[in-house]
């Protein structure tokens, strides 16, 4: 009996893992990507079952009465706090989610030594460090990526006197701690590099900077995955290797590929911001003047145009814009105007956020593209209508060597005839950089909340 289910269980978990790997394989389009979420609920449900049965199947009632209850109510927090989650919060509500993988990680681990009293093998011993090393910088990496991605603290780059000193001699020291801890199997060098891995994962993080934070998100994504996958070899577990190992270089990649977008470069983001001088925004420079325009003024501007691109930022995720803006396209298609969209790599506060945000509100894809896809014709535009976006159109990354966000690639709008800003106000972006856009001669402000103004838009039409 115990042969056959230990071989269904084996079977279970061959294909949760295949559905993990068709589930990452239908997230890389977007026709697909719904299709391939559901691949993964169908996976990690099979997962569950499996994992559930080898736990406890020679368990007593007591213990399957335990996990029962805590599976209950952390899956009642989890659904109670998905369903009330603003899409503008998901970037936070993620990192919250990565530092419990890390605090899970760390927990696993020095349970596990504590009850192989003294932990066995060298092997496992390595394997109970970098466990818990991975968890805990996951652990307080996530908090403070959470911290800044709220606002509670500030998005500048915490910046240390000595800062990559530091990161190395916190390197350096747990690997001394891991030579002891292997040599002596005492908790205390364990419990050292704790408290040194804690600080470690907050510093690097701490010192990255706002305009740096999409890749410090999807890096901590794959360290959650490093960190599960640690787990799994210590509690011997090779589903949650597969999944750990899966979420770890998914991550790794993704992080790379926005590091390209960027123009960053992958190792000074991971390594805490290094390379970064710490440039201040150029808040105090004289742009100018600015103009102001009114939804009127738009929709007639709109009226003779034949060419309009749109390239949403976070403010239209705030706004909740997207229905109107969806409405206005097709309004303007209908008219015979070519409406396109034009997608910033790290527009938004999540990977990917503006496509899902538009893909709500069904926008054709096919009128969706990237940023390498649409600069080239921005020069021939008629309108651009910048909503909500701020640093991700910001003139100053391509021209100004000594801004923050210098060498970041951007939407080139100002290329365009005409640019209209849809913003409440004269504030900086995410970097905390000022956009001089704003006081070019072809942009006008169109003030107030995105919603309001493109339905006053569309009212005018
Ligand atoms: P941001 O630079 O964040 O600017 C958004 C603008 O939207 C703000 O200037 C704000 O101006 C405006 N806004 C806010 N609420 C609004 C509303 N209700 N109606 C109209 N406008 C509103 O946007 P972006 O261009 O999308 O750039 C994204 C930034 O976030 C980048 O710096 C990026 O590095 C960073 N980031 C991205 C990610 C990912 S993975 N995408 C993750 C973390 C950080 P007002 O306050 O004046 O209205």
């Amino acid at each position: 009996m115990t042969d056959v289910s230990t071989a269904l269980i084996s079977a279970a978990y061959i294909v949760a893992a295949l559905l993990f790997i068709l589930s990452l394989a239908g997230l890389s389009k977007h026709e697909t990507a719904r299709d391939g979420n559901v691949l993964g609920m169908i996976g990690m449900a099979i997962a569950l079952v499996a994992t559930l049965w080898l736990a406890l199947r020679d368990a007593a009632w007591g213990n399957w009465v335990a996990i029962i209850v805590a599976m209950t109510i952390g899956a009642s927090i989890g659904i109670w706090r998905a369903r009330r989650v603003e899409m503008t919060g998901m970037p936070e509500l993620i990192a919250m989610l990565h530092s419990f993988v890390g605090a899970a990680a760390v927990l696993v681990g020095i349970n596990t030594y504590l009850a192989d009293v003294g932990g066995g093998d060298a092997v496992h011993l390595v394997e109970i460090f970098l466990g818990v090393f991975i968890g805990a910088v996951t652990f307080t990496g996530s908090i403070v990526a959470f911290l800044k991605l709220s606002a509670r603290i500030s998005s500048k780059p915490l910046m240390l006197p000595a800062r990559h000193w530091m990161n190395l001699a916190a390197l350096v020291a747990s690997t001394a701690l891991l030579v002891w801890f292997v040599a002596s199997h005492s908790i205390v060098p364990l419990l050292l590099m704790l408290a040194i891995a804690l600080a470690f994962g907050w510093h690097l993080v701490a010192s990255i900077g706002g305009g740096d934070m999409p890749v410090v998100v999807s890096m901590l994504n794959s360290y959650s995955g490093w960190a599960a996958a640690a787990a799994g070899f210590m509690l011997g577990n090779d589903l949650l290797i597969v999944t750990g190992a899966l979420v770890g270089s998914s991550g790794a990649y993704l992080s790379y590929i926005m590091c390209k977008a960027m123009n960053r470069s992958f190792v000074s983001v991971i390594a805490g911001g290094f390379g970064s001088d710490g440039a201040v925004s150029n808040a105090d420079v004289d742009y100018g003047e600015h103009r102001e325009t009114s939804a009127a003024e738009v929709a007639d501007l709109l009226t003779h145009s034949s060419s309009v691109v749109i390239t949403p930022g976070y403010g239209m995720a705030v706004a909740q814009a997207q229905y109107p803006v969806a409405e206005l396209t097709a309004k303007l298609r209908e008219r015979g105007v070519d409406v396109r969209f034009g997608i910033h790599p790290v527009a938004g506060r999540l990977p990917g956020h503006m496509n899902v945000l538009l893909a709500e509100a069904r926008v054709p894809y096919d009128i969706v593209l990237e940023m390498d896809e649409i600069n080239p014709d921005l020069p021939d535009t008629d309108v651009v209508l910048v909503i909500g976006a701020n640093d991700t159109v910001n003139p100053a990354a391509a021209e100004d060597p000594t801004s923050p966000i210098a060498g970041m690639p951007v939407l080139e709008v100002w290329k365009a005839r005409e640019v209209v800003v849809f913003k409440r106000s004269m504030a900086a972006g995410y970097a905390g950089v000022q956009n001089p856009l704003f006081f070019r001669d072809n942009s006008a402000m169109l003030f107030g909340d995105a919603k309001e103004r493109v339905e006053d838009i569309i009212k005018a039409l």
